[in-house]
């Protein structure tokens, strides 16, 4: 390249960053980890950014930036903070530094399923926690669905102690730590955009994720097999910088907000089909996915769930209580 073709082929880049927003606009760019395309967050946010530059076109206008492009999970709420990116929807897992209470969505078997997940964060205890992160300059303002998870090695997982000895990726959470400890794994936090090329490689031997992520990133390619085990949920926060959002005029907030609530409503009844389909598109391509039998599936509850126990101090009793009360 010449200079001047340099120049101009950096220049071209720089005005497509934000070719679609117009002057006076307000820019919120959306900074997420997933694939954009089957899979519960990447189609909301997309579903989002369609109707907010539609509808609030010379308002206001939306960027994505899916799969990692912009940032990782464990840089985005800083750079949040910073008013690089205005919206992220970070995993419940993923707060750690801001609140100890999204603890709870991380206990193993603690929710029997994404609808038991959706009533707990309808009630009064669930929408409190949107709140909790004020103080650190945070605003939560949906959760987002994406749903159970499963467990994947190198070899098959039917019992919990064939995870013995083992090295498990986690996401940035203490409790997912001490499950994977609970089994006798050894954990290691890492960012989901480095796990495929990390269990590829042998630097871990197994993983936790949904349906959607491990088809989304093609985990099953390089894992023995996924053992339904469904022991614990992947659940998103829509979080924002406060002092932004307070910024805005109150009709466009409002505006902006209320399209946010009809897309978290049309998107979170549809995220079990998603993972379903995720599943199947799994076993299409030919990766293993295994069942566990009734007494299989206690064994795993029997090791896992006396987690609980460390973390009942962060999360607090009364939400353990009313998150059983939902499952009963
Ligand atoms: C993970 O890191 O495994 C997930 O939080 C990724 C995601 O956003 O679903």
């Amino acid at each position: 390249l010449t200079a001047a073709a340099a120049a101009l082929a950096m220049s071209v880049s720089a005005t497509a960053v934000s070719a679609a927003c117009d002057d006076g606009e307000i820019v919120v760019k959306f900074s997420h980890v997933t694939n954009t395309d089957k899979h519960p967050k990447g189609i909301a946010a997309s579903l989002l950014e369609k109707r907010v530059n539609e509808e609030m076109d010379g308002k206001m206008c939306m960027e994505v930036f899916p799969n990692s492009t912009l940032y990782n999970d464990n840089k985005v709420l800083e750079a949040m903070l910073q008013g690089d990116v205005q919206l992220a929807a970070p995993s419940l897992s993923k707060f750690e530094k801001f609140t100890k209470k999204f603890r709870l969505f991380d206990l193993p078997f603690m929710f029997k399923d994404i609808n038991a997940v959706d009533a707990f964060q309808a009630s009064d205890n669930g929408q409190a926690l949107l709140d909790s992160m004020q103080r650190r300059g945070l605003q939560g303002l949906a959760y987002w669905h994406n749903g159970m998870k499963q467990m994947s090695a190198n070899v098959p997982l039917i019992e919990p102690s064939d995870a013995n000895g083992l090295k498990f990726r986690v996401q940035s959470s203490d409790v997912l730590v001490a499950q994977m400890e609970a089994i006798g794994g050894s954990p290691q936090k890492m960012a989901f955009s480095e796990v495929y090329g990390a269990l590829q490689q042998g630097v871990v031997d197994g993983q936790e994720n949904t349906w959607s992520n491990i088809y989304g990133k093609k985990f099953f390619e390089v894992q023995d097999g996924i053992t339904e085990t469904n022991h614990g949920i992947i659940d998103y926060l829509v979080v924002t910088n406060i002092d932004w959002l307070n910024g805005l005029d109150e009709d466009v907030r409002e505006q902006f907000l209320t399209i946010l609530d009809e897309v978290t409503t049309t998107r979170n009844s549809e995220s079990a089909k998603v993972n379903q389909e995720a599943k199947q598109a799994i076993i299409d391509a030919g990766g293993e996915v295994r069942q566990l039998n009734a007494d299989q599936r206690a064994k795993w509850v029997e090791t896992m769930k006396p987690v609980w126990e460390q973390f009942k101090g962060d999360v607090g009793q009364e939400n353990i209580d009313a998150a059983q009360e939902i499952n009963a």
